[in-house]
């Protein structure tokens, strides 16, 4: 890779979120208070899962680890885009940009992992009950995350290959927040027809195939779930639809850029807000407000340091 010969450009020009000067103030104070709340919903996660020992189960140790990639997607971008409402010329250097595509794929795709390895978890939980402990043991669950790092990498690094040498040579206008692949492609002066093609060949195989297997095994939970009818059942269905709430509502967006990524259309950077916003904000409050336990373990967590809190002031 030789720095100088594959690019005159030497930073990208952000459009960002909206054009309109009047609206920066107020986007940037939204999508603070948005930031914001997405890091502390997902801490208080991590927090609450390793702190109470009933919740240490391969469940809740992949939730955990969610909502820590959760706090990875949303911190890779996020934090200068709020920096650029304030600005009104918003750069990016070449070498942060291609970082920027580093990170969301390597996010996004160990996030489609994880998602993956819940719904396993859960299909073994309610399908195979009596050999949970044995298929779930620790070991696996430890597997399974790496894996779903494995993947992203090797996924994100596919990806930049094909990039990291295209040249740019003048137009350098990206028309969204953050830098990634297919509005960035478009920039590069040669023919990019093919590039484009593996890119969405590559980041459209591994968003398919994760919800291809997604749907397969939330249909097999759901009609395991419907031959039953005992209270056990009813809790199982509950944790079901938080699941599925998640995986639409991240999968929609990826799958609908990736689809048609070249459209161009600004609708993209919009559905972009879905899923590295959006998604990491409503995991929280997806999985804790519908979960007892989840409750139980943060009302007692709460105690705790609300006592400690007392016996440090008397
Ligand atoms: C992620 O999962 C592993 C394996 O179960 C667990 O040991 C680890 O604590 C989890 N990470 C977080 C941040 O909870």
């Amino acid at each position: 890779m030789n720095e100088t010969n594959h690019s005159q450009v030497t930073e990208f020009v952000l459009l960002g979120l909206s054009n309109s000067q009047e609206l920066q103030p107020f986007l940037f104070l939204i999508f603070s208070l948005l930031y914001l709340a997405i890091l502390l919903g997902n801490f208080l996660i991590i927090l609450t899962v390793t702190s109470d020992s009933r919740l240490h189960t391969p469940m809740y140790f992949l939730l955990a680890n969610l909502s820590f990639i959760d706090i990875c997607v949303a911190s890779f971008a996020t934090p200068k885009m709020i920096a650029d409402f304030l600005v009104e010329r918003k750069t990016i250097s070449f070498n942060a940009c291609l970082a920027q595509i580093f990170f969301v794929h390597l996010f996004t795709g160990s996030e489609m992992v994880i998602l993956v390895s819940m719904a396993y978890d859960r299909y073994v939980a309610i399908c195979k009950p009596l050999h949970y402990m044995t298929i779930m043991s620790r070991r696996v669950c430890i597997i399974l995350v790496l894996i779903s790092w494995c993947v992203g990498f090797i996924h994100t690094t596919s990806q930049l290959a094909f990039t990291v040498n295209l040249p740019f040579c003048g137009p350098n206008q990206v028309d969204s927040f953050f830098c990634d692949l297919p509005l960035v492609t478009k920039l590069a002066c040669i023919d990019t027809y093919v590039v484009s093609l593996l890119i969405v060949a590559d980041s459209g195989f591994l968003s398919l195939s994760s919800f291809l297997l997604l749907v397969v095994s939330y249909t097999v939970i759901l009609i395991t779930v419907r031959s039953h009818s005992s209270a056990s059942m009813a809790k199982a269905r509950s944790t079901l639809t938080a699941h599925i709430t998640v995986v639409t509502l991240f999968f929609g967006p990826c799958i609908f850029i990736y689809v048609w990524p070249f459209s161009g259309y600004s609708v993209d950077k919009v559905l972009a807000v879905f899923y590295t916003i959006f998604t990491p904000i409503l995991n929280p409050v997806i999985y804790t407000l519908r979960n007892k336990e989840m409750k139980a373990a943060m009302s007692k967590l709460r105690s705790r340091y609300l006592k400690s809190g007392q016996v440090l002031q008397s």
